[in-house]
């Protein structure tokens, strides 16, 4: 895997500083009006804008708090969250190591310039090919969701990096039902409850595979983090159990899942309380014992990456519309279901602003453009005097946006700009040409000319 020809090093980030640049580190970013004229007038919109300076105290806060309960700590990105390059290299750059799902998203960390024991491959069916593209790059970790991956891994006949077992605790957390992973009725990883988890030990054990430990994630956007905290008790409890039938592991990895403020009034738990939470449930379980040792994991995405990051975008016409109850008016944006596919998918809500001046406060829905009747975000309180040209900034996109952005309408896939801690910007994925959406197609009724 090749870095890009067009990447060009960025210079190194030297003056971040807490408390201080151009605005709350702790809150969500915001662009200023200023700033998101002249992006839109660069770049286009609709426009993905990261703040560097926002992702990197984001990752060095979690470490902080993290090592501050478990100093044998590891933070792990994980990447599908956003695995633009440059947002890869910038997690690595402070330390983290790279949750990858997929060969795509190991070809994604390789080519940002992450060594692949820097790597650990997650995936609930890793092909053969993968895990032998994955063995034979050196990554650090394979996370083993199922027998039949534990089969396939001894096939391969190579030597295995080190495994980790992925367990389905048994809880439900409290969060969209999309997204909730930790109950026994899931797809993902070996029950505890019904005795796979032994099961697998066992197998690794006569089969002498390197098992390393026991790993569970069990929902994402977690408002409510009680199941992280029991989930961290089982995993640490099944550590447990597994040391006295012989079997000691040296890592247990707690997965990610905090949740972040896509709302104004959500209020996600600080980082600090959530790792002293997560932490102390493994703490409790473990205490004197020999896996007092052990390595912790988390491998967080979305509280990382979402709230660094905004969605410019344009609006188009503005109409007013006979309702059951009144009237509705609906602002049209130059985006929607292909640049955010949240709102339709688990109902995600965000907070919408407008670039420049505000009078008065008027509900409107915002729709896109896609041939759905898609209500991107309902019901938000905007200026009165929106219209058509006007700027809109959507907060807290950082995550699940550009990752999982598609051509449904053939819409092109926006650009990404990271505005550096100096105020600079630089693009660091470019809008996408039709080109590059038809560079796939073979027609055989009609060669395409380039358009
Ligand atoms: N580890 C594993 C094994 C995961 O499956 C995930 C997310 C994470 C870590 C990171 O979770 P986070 O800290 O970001 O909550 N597309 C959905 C989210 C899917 C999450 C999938 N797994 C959304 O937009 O809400």
């Amino acid at each position: 895997v090749k870095i890009p020809d067009e990447a060009v090093p960025l210079p190194p980030f030297t003056k971040l500083e807490y408390g201080v640049p151009f605005e709350d580190l702790n809150e969500r970013f915001v662009v200023s009006d200023d700033t998101a004229r002249s992006l839109a007038r660069t770049y286009g919109t609709p426009l993905y804008v990261l703040s560097e300076a926002h992702f990197r105290h984001r990752i060095r806060r979690y470490q902080a708090a993290f090592k501050a309960c478990w100093p044998k700590s590891t933070l792990t990105y994980a990447s599908k969250a956003n695995s633009t390059l440059a947002v890869l290299a910038i997690a690595y750059d402070e330390g983290c190591l790279i949750d990858v799902a997929s060969e795509g998203e190991l070809r994604a960390a390789l080519a940002a310039g992450v060594p692949a024991h820097f790597c650990h491959l997650h995936g609930n069916f890793k092909k053969a090919d993968e895990l032998r593209f994955a063995i034979d790059a050196g990554v650090d970790q394979i996370m083993v969701d199922s027998f039949e991956e534990l089969a396939c891994l001894r096939q391969l006949n190579r030597p295995l990096p080190s495994l980790m077992l992925r367990l389905a605790p048994g809880v439900r957390p409290q969060t969209n039902s999309k997204i909730s992973t930790g109950q026994d009725d899931t797809k993902f990883g070996f029950n505890i409850a019904d005795g796979s988890a032994a099961r697998a030990v066992e197998e690794c054990a006569a089969h002498g595979m390197p098992l390393r430990g026991f790993h569970a994630h069990v929902g994402s956007q977690l408002l409510d983090p009680d199941a992280q905290r029991q989930a961290g008790s089982l995993l640490a409890r099944f550590a447990i159990d597994m040391l006295h039938r012989g079997i000691e592991v040296q890592e247990i990895n707690v997965g990610g899942g905090l949740g972040v403020r896509y709302l104004a009034n959500d209020a996600p738990m600080e980082v600090e309380a959530y790792c002293q939470l997560v932490v102390g449930a493994v703490q409790d379980a473990l205490a004197g014992t020999p896996l007092m040792n052990s390595t912790l994991t988390q491998e967080p995405g979305r509280t990382l990456i979402a709230e660094c990051g905004v969605t410019l975008y344009t609006v188009g016409p503005v109409k007013t519309v006979p309702t059951d109850t009144g009237t509705r008016t609906y602002a049209t944006v130059d985006g929607g279901l292909s640049d955010n596919p949240r709102p339709a998918l688990y109902g995600g809500v965000y907070d919408v602003r407008k670039i420049g001046s505000a009078a008065g406060a008027k509900d409107f829905t915002i729709a896109g453009r896609h041939c759905e009747t898609d209500r991107l975000f309902s019901d938000v309180s905007l200026p009165s005097d929106l219209k058509s040209g006007d700027l809109l900034q959507v907060l807290c996109t950082g995550a699940y946006n550009s990752s999982m952005a598609s051509n449904y309408n053939r819409f092109l896939r926006p650009a990404t700009v990271l505005l550096r801690e100096d105020g600079t910007d630089v693009l660091v994925q470019s809008r996408e040409t039709y080109d590059q959406m038809f560079a796939r197609e073979i027609n055989p009724f009609k060669p395409h000319a380039s358009i």
